[in-house]
Protein backbone atom coordinates (compact mmCIF):
# COMPACT_ATOMS: atom_id res chain seq x y z
CA UNK A 1 0.00 0.00 0.00
CA UNK A 2 1.03 3.65 -0.58
CA UNK A 3 0.44 6.77 1.12
CA UNK A 4 1.23 10.42 0.11
CA UNK A 5 0.48 12.63 3.10
CA UNK A 6 0.23 16.36 2.71
CA UNK A 7 2.32 18.59 5.20
CA UNK A 8 4.08 15.19 6.35
CA UNK A 9 7.00 17.22 7.69
CA UNK A 10 6.03 18.05 11.01
CA UNK A 11 3.05 18.24 13.21
CA UNK A 12 0.11 15.43 13.10
CA UNK A 13 0.81 14.75 9.03
CA UNK A 14 4.64 13.35 10.54
CA UNK A 15 2.79 11.72 13.38
CA UNK A 16 0.57 9.70 10.53
CA UNK A 17 3.18 8.85 8.29
CA UNK A 18 5.14 7.48 11.29
CA UNK A 19 2.18 4.90 12.32
CA UNK A 20 0.81 4.30 8.66
CA UNK A 21 4.71 4.03 7.80
CA UNK A 22 5.44 1.36 10.91
CA UNK A 23 2.04 -0.58 9.69
CA UNK A 24 4.15 -1.27 6.29
CA UNK A 25 2.70 1.15 4.42
CA UNK A 26 4.85 3.21 1.61
CA UNK A 27 4.91 7.05 2.49
CA UNK A 28 5.25 9.59 0.46
CA UNK A 29 5.91 12.53 2.25
CA UNK A 30 4.42 15.44 0.63
CA UNK A 31 6.06 19.22 1.70
CA UNK A 32 6.75 22.36 -0.01
CA UNK A 33 10.26 22.53 1.73
CA UNK A 34 12.92 20.03 0.36
CA UNK A 35 14.94 20.72 3.34
CA UNK A 36 12.00 19.90 5.37
CA UNK A 37 10.73 17.04 3.78
CA UNK A 38 14.02 15.30 3.43
CA UNK A 39 14.61 15.97 6.86
CA UNK A 40 11.33 13.59 7.63
CA UNK A 41 12.24 11.20 5.26
CA UNK A 42 15.58 10.53 7.32
CA UNK A 43 13.55 10.92 10.62
CA UNK A 44 11.40 7.94 8.97
CA UNK A 45 13.65 5.68 7.27
CA UNK A 46 15.72 5.08 10.39
CA UNK A 47 12.86 3.41 11.76
CA UNK A 48 12.46 1.14 9.38
CA UNK A 49 9.98 3.00 7.55
CA UNK A 50 9.88 3.22 3.72
CA UNK A 51 9.54 6.70 2.59
CA UNK A 52 10.22 9.38 0.03
CA UNK A 53 9.75 13.41 -0.56
CA UNK A 54 7.35 14.69 -2.61
CA UNK A 55 7.38 18.25 -3.03
CA UNK A 56 3.47 19.81 -2.43
CA UNK A 57 3.20 23.31 -2.14
CA UNK A 58 -0.76 23.92 -1.81
CA UNK A 59 0.06 27.38 -3.45
CA UNK A 60 1.81 26.07 -6.54
CA UNK A 61 0.03 24.17 -8.17
CA UNK A 62 2.56 23.16 -10.50
CA UNK A 63 3.93 21.23 -7.46
CA UNK A 64 0.81 19.18 -7.37
CA UNK A 65 0.70 18.51 -11.06
CA UNK A 66 4.24 17.31 -11.25
CA UNK A 67 3.90 15.21 -8.07
CA UNK A 68 0.61 13.39 -9.83
CA UNK A 69 2.14 13.13 -13.15
CA UNK A 70 5.25 10.85 -10.90
CA UNK A 71 2.87 8.72 -9.10
CA UNK A 72 1.13 5.45 -10.84
CA UNK A 73 -0.91 4.68 -8.05
CA UNK A 74 -1.97 5.74 -4.59
CA UNK A 75 -3.95 3.51 -2.00
CA UNK A 76 -4.57 6.72 0.61
CA UNK A 77 -4.39 10.53 0.18
CA UNK A 78 -4.41 12.77 3.12
CA UNK A 79 -4.73 15.97 3.12
CA UNK A 80 -3.42 17.18 5.95
CA UNK A 81 -1.73 20.55 5.22
CA UNK A 82 -3.28 23.53 6.34
CA UNK A 83 -3.24 26.66 7.78
CA UNK A 84 -4.67 28.20 10.58
CA UNK A 85 -5.68 31.68 9.47
CA UNK A 86 -3.55 34.02 7.23
CA UNK A 87 0.39 34.16 8.50
CA UNK A 88 1.30 37.12 10.40
CA UNK A 89 5.27 37.39 11.14
CA UNK A 90 4.68 38.11 14.49
CA UNK A 91 2.40 36.20 15.41
CA UNK A 92 3.20 33.41 18.18
CA UNK A 93 0.28 31.39 18.30
CA UNK A 94 -3.46 30.52 16.18
CA UNK A 95 -5.42 34.25 15.97
CA UNK A 96 -7.38 33.25 18.61
CA UNK A 97 -8.29 36.74 19.89
CA UNK A 98 -8.65 38.59 16.17
CA UNK A 99 -11.86 40.13 16.25
CA UNK A 100 -14.18 39.14 13.73
CA UNK A 101 -14.81 42.29 12.10
CA UNK A 102 -11.11 42.74 11.97
CA UNK A 103 -10.59 40.03 8.87
CA UNK A 104 -10.05 41.46 5.55
CA UNK A 105 -10.98 40.04 2.32
CA UNK A 106 -6.95 39.23 1.58
CA UNK A 107 -6.62 37.26 4.79
CA UNK A 108 -9.52 35.27 3.69
CA UNK A 109 -8.11 35.03 0.49
CA UNK A 110 -4.72 33.60 1.69
CA UNK A 111 -6.68 31.34 4.09
CA UNK A 112 -9.10 29.86 1.56
CA UNK A 113 -5.82 29.40 -0.76
CA UNK A 114 -4.44 27.05 0.79
CA UNK A 115 -7.07 25.01 2.80
CA UNK A 116 -9.61 25.02 0.13
CA UNK A 117 -8.27 25.53 -3.16
CA UNK A 118 -4.95 23.26 -2.63
CA UNK A 119 -6.87 20.52 -1.09
CA UNK A 120 -9.67 20.36 -4.07
CA UNK A 121 -6.21 20.60 -6.55
CA UNK A 122 -4.83 18.07 -4.55
CA UNK A 123 -8.16 15.70 -4.85
CA UNK A 124 -8.76 16.48 -8.52
CA UNK A 125 -5.41 15.74 -9.51
CA UNK A 126 -4.66 12.64 -7.62
CA UNK A 127 -8.12 11.45 -8.15
CA UNK A 128 -7.04 9.36 -11.25
CA UNK A 129 -4.26 7.56 -9.58
CA UNK A 130 -6.10 6.47 -6.59
CA UNK A 131 -6.68 2.24 -6.31
CA UNK A 132 -10.41 1.43 -6.84
CA UNK A 133 -10.60 0.80 -3.09
CA UNK A 134 -8.59 4.19 -2.12
CA UNK A 135 -9.29 6.92 0.05
CA UNK A 136 -8.89 10.23 0.45
CA UNK A 137 -8.61 11.22 3.99
CA UNK A 138 -9.00 15.31 5.12
CA UNK A 139 -7.91 16.51 8.11
CA UNK A 140 -9.86 19.15 9.58
CA UNK A 141 -12.08 20.92 12.18
CA UNK A 142 -15.98 21.66 13.04
CA UNK A 143 -17.37 24.84 11.61
CA UNK A 144 -19.69 26.34 14.12
CA UNK A 145 -18.47 29.42 15.35
CA UNK A 146 -18.72 29.38 19.39
CA UNK A 147 -17.63 32.17 21.61
CA UNK A 148 -14.49 30.28 22.72
CA UNK A 149 -13.39 30.01 19.74
CA UNK A 150 -14.17 31.19 16.27
CA UNK A 151 -11.38 32.11 13.87
CA UNK A 152 -13.22 33.58 10.64
CA UNK A 153 -10.60 32.56 7.59
CA UNK A 154 -9.80 29.18 9.12
CA UNK A 155 -12.92 28.43 9.72
CA UNK A 156 -14.34 29.25 6.78
CA UNK A 157 -11.95 27.49 4.63
CA UNK A 158 -12.51 24.53 6.26
CA UNK A 159 -15.88 24.65 6.23
CA UNK A 160 -15.88 25.14 2.26
CA UNK A 161 -13.37 22.34 2.52
CA UNK A 162 -15.34 19.83 3.93
CA UNK A 163 -18.80 20.74 2.05
CA UNK A 164 -16.61 19.78 -1.36
CA UNK A 165 -15.95 16.72 0.71
CA UNK A 166 -18.57 15.61 1.40
CA UNK A 167 -20.05 16.48 -2.81
CA UNK A 168 -17.27 14.66 -3.79
CA UNK A 169 -18.63 11.43 -1.22
CA UNK A 170 -21.99 11.75 -2.57
CA UNK A 171 -20.80 11.51 -6.27
CA UNK A 172 -18.91 8.36 -5.03
CA UNK A 173 -21.77 7.36 -4.05
CA UNK A 174 -24.01 8.01 -6.75
CA UNK A 175 -21.76 6.47 -9.49
CA UNK A 176 -21.05 3.35 -7.42
CA UNK A 177 -17.65 3.65 -6.54
CA UNK A 178 -15.84 2.09 -3.71
CA UNK A 179 -13.89 4.74 -3.46
CA UNK A 180 -13.86 6.80 0.08
CA UNK A 181 -13.17 10.27 1.29
CA UNK A 182 -14.14 11.30 4.63
CA UNK A 183 -13.21 14.21 7.22
CA UNK A 184 -11.42 13.66 10.51
CA UNK A 185 -11.69 16.21 13.30
CA UNK A 186 -8.67 15.27 15.94
CA UNK A 187 -9.74 18.38 18.27
CA UNK A 188 -7.53 20.47 19.55
CA UNK A 189 -3.93 19.21 19.35
CA UNK A 190 -0.58 20.79 20.34
CA UNK A 191 1.24 21.91 17.23
CA UNK A 192 2.98 24.54 15.54
CA UNK A 193 -0.60 25.52 14.25
CA UNK A 194 -1.37 26.99 17.89
CA UNK A 195 1.94 27.73 19.13
CA UNK A 196 1.47 24.30 20.82
CA UNK A 197 -1.52 24.91 23.08
CA UNK A 198 -0.13 27.55 25.01
CA UNK A 199 -2.93 30.30 24.78
CA UNK A 200 -6.38 29.85 25.54
CA UNK A 201 -6.38 26.51 23.84
CA UNK A 202 -4.09 25.06 26.62
CA UNK A 203 -6.29 25.80 29.50
CA UNK A 204 -8.80 22.93 27.98
CA UNK A 205 -7.47 20.18 30.22
CA UNK A 206 -7.28 16.94 28.62
CA UNK A 207 -9.15 17.84 25.46
CA UNK A 208 -5.69 18.64 23.86
CA UNK A 209 -3.56 15.81 22.22
CA UNK A 210 -0.34 15.17 20.87
CA UNK A 211 0.48 14.82 17.76
CA UNK A 212 0.75 11.40 18.38
CA UNK A 213 -2.55 11.03 19.67
CA UNK A 214 -3.81 12.64 16.62
CA UNK A 215 -2.37 10.80 14.71
CA UNK A 216 -3.32 7.13 16.15
CA UNK A 217 -6.32 8.36 15.72
CA UNK A 218 -6.37 9.32 12.11
CA UNK A 219 -4.54 6.53 11.29
CA UNK A 220 -6.58 4.02 13.08
CA UNK A 221 -9.40 5.34 10.52
CA UNK A 222 -7.82 5.00 7.40
CA UNK A 223 -6.82 1.71 7.82
CA UNK A 224 -10.14 0.34 9.43
CA UNK A 225 -11.81 -1.74 6.91
CA UNK A 226 -15.36 0.04 7.61
CA UNK A 227 -17.10 2.31 4.55
CA UNK A 228 -16.95 6.05 5.94
CA UNK A 229 -17.77 7.99 2.62
CA UNK A 230 -19.09 10.61 3.38
CA UNK A 231 -18.14 11.05 6.97
CA UNK A 232 -17.04 13.95 9.42
CA UNK A 233 -15.87 11.92 12.42
CA UNK A 234 -14.44 14.24 15.88
CA UNK A 235 -11.80 12.98 18.02
CA UNK A 236 -14.16 10.79 20.13
CA UNK A 237 -15.24 8.09 17.25
CA UNK A 238 -18.70 10.23 17.35
CA UNK A 239 -20.34 11.14 13.47
CA UNK A 240 -21.22 14.74 13.34
CA UNK A 241 -24.19 14.82 11.71
CA UNK A 242 -24.22 18.83 10.77
CA UNK A 243 -21.49 17.55 7.94
CA UNK A 244 -22.97 14.47 7.04
CA UNK A 245 -24.02 14.11 3.37
CA UNK A 246 -27.33 12.39 3.11
CA UNK A 247 -26.59 9.47 1.19
CA UNK A 248 -30.18 7.85 0.17
N1 LIG B 1 -3.48 21.40 15.68
C1 LIG B 1 -4.79 21.30 15.86
O1 LIG B 1 -5.33 21.56 16.96
C2 LIG B 1 -5.66 20.85 14.72
C3 LIG B 1 -6.99 20.49 15.00
C4 LIG B 1 -7.82 20.07 13.96
C5 LIG B 1 -7.32 20.01 12.66
N2 LIG B 1 -6.02 20.38 12.43
C6 LIG B 1 -5.55 20.31 11.04
O2 LIG B 1 -4.46 19.42 10.98
C7 LIG B 1 -3.63 19.78 9.88
C8 LIG B 1 -2.16 19.78 10.32
O3 LIG B 1 -1.99 20.79 11.29
P1 LIG B 1 -0.90 20.76 12.44
O4 LIG B 1 -1.62 21.09 13.68
O5 LIG B 1 -0.08 19.53 12.35
O6 LIG B 1 -0.04 22.05 12.04
P2 LIG B 1 1.49 22.29 11.73
O7 LIG B 1 2.36 21.58 12.70
O8 LIG B 1 1.61 23.76 11.59
O9 LIG B 1 1.70 21.60 10.30
C9 LIG B 1 1.12 22.14 9.14
C10 LIG B 1 1.73 21.45 7.95
O10 LIG B 1 1.13 22.02 6.76
C11 LIG B 1 2.17 22.44 5.90
N3 LIG B 1 1.78 23.53 5.03
C12 LIG B 1 1.38 24.78 5.37
N4 LIG B 1 1.16 25.50 4.25
C13 LIG B 1 1.42 24.69 3.20
C14 LIG B 1 1.39 24.85 1.80
N5 LIG B 1 1.09 26.02 1.22
N6 LIG B 1 1.71 23.79 1.02
C15 LIG B 1 2.06 22.60 1.57
N7 LIG B 1 2.14 22.40 2.88
C16 LIG B 1 1.82 23.43 3.69
C17 LIG B 1 3.29 22.85 6.84
O11 LIG B 1 4.52 22.92 6.12
P3 LIG B 1 5.76 23.86 6.62
O12 LIG B 1 6.47 23.09 7.72
O13 LIG B 1 6.58 24.01 5.38
O14 LIG B 1 5.17 25.14 7.12
C18 LIG B 1 3.24 21.70 7.84
O15 LIG B 1 3.87 20.56 7.31
C19 LIG B 1 -4.13 21.14 9.39
O16 LIG B 1 -4.92 20.96 8.23
C20 LIG B 1 -5.01 21.63 10.53
O17 LIG B 1 -6.04 22.48 10.10
C21 LIG B 1 -5.18 20.78 13.42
Amino acid sequence: MKALITGANKGIGFAIAKILGKSGIEILVGARSENRGQEAVKKLSVQGITASFVKIDLNNFDTIHNAAKEIDQLDLLVNNAGIPDSHKADRPDLDQKKATFDYTTDDLRETMKVNFFGTYEMIRSFLPKLAENGKIVNITIPIQPNNFWHPLAYQTSKAAQNVMAMTYALEFKNTGSSKQIFGVMPGGVATDLNGHATGALGALNGFIKSAEEAGELIAKLALDTENHNGQMIQFDGKIVTDYEVQLH
